[in-house]
């Protein structure tokens, strides 16, 4: 048998941006990136929920992409512009979501909510003028347990008409 790994060779080092802050931590190899952001980086927005990549619930925006960051290791992560359902509130396509949700009792539990404003985020930013059908595209790794879905479209339809009718101001 060869040497062992020592610890030192068992870990890396990454540096990345989370919700606008630069983040410097030490992983291991394996470390998800979803037990990156909440363990290590007290980023707590994106939740834990089947950490399989079928629910949806701890997607992210990695570079702009939605990303369920149960499936992505911590490392594969190096260098990127992470945003989270908490960062969004500082921008305005997040806090149109943010608004329409509340408006249109678009959570329940709220379990769901940072993955789904995660994926409606990156649709908006992309199409400002989606169908029903796009959200629905859009939210498809998305599950929620309470809600139906059907409010959680309203709101992110809505969302969208509030940022073309500020557009046309
Ligand atoms: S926790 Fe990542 S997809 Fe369910
Ligand atoms: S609001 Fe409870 S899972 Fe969606």
């Amino acid at each position: 048998m060869g040497g062992s790994i020592t610890s030192a060779e068992d870990t890396v080092e990454i540096s990345l941006t989370v919700d606008s802050r630069p983040q410097t931590v030490t992983v291991s190899p394996r470390t998800l990136l979803i037990r990156a952001l909440r363990n290590q980086m007290n980023v707590t927005a994106p939740h834990i929920g089947c950490e399989s990549g079928r629910c949806g619930a701890c997607s992210v925006l990695v570079n702009g992409q939605t990303v369920k960051s149960c499936m992505m290791l911590a490392v594969q992560a190096e260098g990127t512009e992470i945003v989270t359902a908490q960062g969004m509130e500082e921008d305005t396509i997040g806090q149109r979501l943010q608004s329409a949700f509340k408006k249109f009792h678009a959570l329940q539990c709220g379990f769901c909510t940072p993955g789904m404003l995660a994926s409606a985020r990156e649709l908006l930013r992309h199409n400002d003028h989606p169908t029903e059908d796009d959200v629905r595209q859009a939210l498809r790794g998305n599950l929620c347990r309470c809600t139906g879905y059907q409010h959680i479209i309203e709101a992110v339809l809505d969302a969208a008409s509030v940022g073309r009718k500020s557009h046309e101001n």
